[in-house]
């Protein structure tokens, strides 16, 4: 089913694009798809651990609550490489004919939206693009059953943050399910963003990537907790694969100006980088926090007799 394009209104109060946004917009496009997929030679790993971390099959039928239709909406959907990860399982597979997810995409990279409408299969039915920030997100009356957002809002500025976190908990219908994965504060790519950006970045016109840490408090400001497991694994690359490697780390800072010998030259960077060296490969540890969203339950107001009761 063709998608039907759903641009949200500009916001005049939506801040401009930072360095890190940009350089984020400028790679999510047809231009840097082969820096994506060496990116992917590693990262696809994200995907699966999250596939595989929940029964999402039976998390899409719970949410149903016996509908034969549910409504999703995928916050930053990059390439659809969740949705294809969990195509994969058989489970997830097995729903299509009982159960339709209806799913909106969100992304500001018209690319992406192309790209990740290219994985959807039954289940998973192609609704309305949304072309915007998570931040920018006119929510739709109702909001969405289902609203998951898997290692996307990197390039969501800290002080953003809050605004993208209301968007996220607006989004999500009385009953339904939020779910946020992204990596913590020690994970590979905030590790590496940091180092990056000390070094080829003197100039600080780059903005540090989001940590779930920062998503997490930005969520607690909305009437919402967040809780689940961080998933830990590593993924890696033969060091003699110089071009994959070089355009995974390339991909983490979103900028293929500094080759790998320049990385390897680099006093912190290639200190980094050595402490990753594992025989012949490079090994990159990651520490990913799957996060459910659900209302702070609030306290039980006492009835009308209860208060008399007191009173009197
Ligand atoms: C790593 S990809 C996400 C991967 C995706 N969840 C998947 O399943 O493949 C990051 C995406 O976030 C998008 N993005 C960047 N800033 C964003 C923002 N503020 N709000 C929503 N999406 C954003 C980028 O355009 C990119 O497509």
């Amino acid at each position: 089913m063709p998608s039907s394009p759903a641009h949200a209104p500009a916001d005049p109060r939506t801040p401009p694009p930072t360095a890190t946004s940009a350089a984020s917009l400028e790679h999510w496009s047809e231009a840097g798809r082969t820096g994506m997929e060496a990116f992917y030679a590693l990262a696809t790993e994200d995907y699966r651990q999250l596939a595989t971390a929940v029964d999402w099959a039976a998390e899409l039928t719970r949410v149903a609550a016996g509908r034969d239709a549910v409504r999703l909406l995928d916050v930053a959907c990059g390439s659809g490489k969740f949705p294809a990860a969990l195509l994969a399982r058989p489970a997830v597979r097995a729903l299509a004919g009982a159960l339709t997810v209806h799913t909106d995409l969100l992304d500001p990279s018209a690319f992406s939206l192309a790209e990740a409408r290219g994985q959807l299969q039954p289940p998973f039915v192609g609704a309305a693009d949304h072309e915007c920030t998570l931040q920018e997100l006119a929510v739709p009356e109702g909001g969405y059953d289902v609203v998951w957002s898997l290692h996307g809002l990197y390039a969501v500025p800290a002080e953003e943050v809050p605004a993208a976190m209301r968007r996220f908990a607006e989004a999500v219908a009385p009953g339904g399910l939020g779910v946020i994965a992204q990596a913590t504060g020690q994970s590979h790519y905030l590790v590496f963003d940091e180092v990056f950006r000390r070094s080829f970045d003197p100039s600080g016109s780059r903005v540090p990537y989001s940590t779930v840490e920062q998503l997490v408090a930005g969520l607690a400001g909305c009437g919402v907790t967040a809780e689940g497991p961080t998933l830990r694994y590593e993924t890696s690359v033969a060091r003699e694969d110089r071009a994959t490697a070089e355009g995974f780390l390339q991909r983490c800072a979103f900028d293929d100006t500094v080759s790998l010998d320049q990385m390897l030259a680099d006093p912190q960077v290639g200190a980094y980088l050595r402490s990753c060296e594992r025989g012949d490969r490079w090994v990159f540890s990651h520490e990913v926090r799957l996060v459910t969203t659900r209302p702070v339950a609030t306290a039980p107001q006492p009835t009308a007799a209860a208060q008399a009761e007191v009173q009197a």
